[in-house]
């Protein structure tokens, strides 16, 4: 399922992946709105396994305490993102590079994918992958803040290039035109970064970008309410969060 959340001009997707046979689910980036997601997995009559997060920044995370305290479950992030950004949780496990994850009959595998942050992670469940900001359809997320850099985004993209097949479904952190769940195969031909082989290039690219004055804004502190705030909707409620008002 496809939850929608945040500020309203660039929202945050969390995703709840169950297994509709064991009634096990796992939550990936629970943010903004922790009850709502606890209510839909009740709803769903599901039980939490694992939370897991692809990055420490404050719009993909500021809901994981309350979850895991509505729900208990073990909460994976990569060492690297945890000493880094401080993510201190309970319940909270490294997730090691290329290590599966076993939240109960959902297997998890966690990829490393640096460079929007310093140890951000994609998760790979079935042929589902969660790429957090590492990878939208139509570019990447940015380097600039503290902790990203563009020169590991290559070799990120560039891995993902590698060995994700083309008819996995990707799933971002947010969306700019294209919402989740396009092929990997699609983003091959839509992104340009996916085109860009030398590191040079990437980076150049990547890095020529200004600060977005507003998205800077989700960064600093996930207590405020932000202004413009977008309340949790559900993909599969009837419309897509993009239609949703
Ligand atoms: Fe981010």
């Amino acid at each position: 399922m496809i939850g929608s959340a945040g500020p309203a001009h660039f929202p945050n997707y969390q995703y709840v992946v169950g297994d509709v046979s064991s009634g096990h689910a796992v939550v990936v980036d629970p943010a903004w709105d922790s009850g709502g997601i606890a209510r839909r997995i009740e709803r769903e009559g599901w039980s939490l396994q694992a939370i897991v997060l692809t990055h420490g920044h404050s719009d993909h995370v500021n809901g994981v305490a309350e979850l895991a305290r509505l729900m208990p479950a073990p909460v994976y992030v990569s060492a690297d993102e945890a000493a880094y950004y401080d993510v201190d949780v309970p319940g909270l496990t490294h997730c090691g590079d290329g290590a599966t994850v076993h939240a109960g009959s959902i297997a998890v595998r966690a990829m490393h994918t640096p460079g929007h942050t310093v140890g951000s992670c994609s998760f790979l469940v079935g042929d589902h992958l969660f790429v957090g900001d590492t990878l939208f359809p139509e570019g990447v997320g940015f380097t600039h803040f503290e902790g990203g850099c563009a020169s590991d985004l290559y070799d990120s993209v560039r891995r993902l290039g590698r060995e994700i097949a083309d008819e996995t479904l990707v799933y971002s952190g947010h969306r700019y035109q294209h919402g989740p769940g396009l092929t990997f195969g699609e983003l091959r031909r839509r992104n340009i970064y996916l085109h860009l082989s030398s590191r040079k290039d990437f980076v150049e690219f990547a890095d020529r970008r200004t600060v977005a004055a507003s998205h800077d804004r989700l960064l600093p502190d996930a207590s405020a309410t932000p202004t413009g705030y977008a309340a949790l909707t559900w993909s599969d409620d009837g419309a897509t969060p993009a239609t949703r008002k």
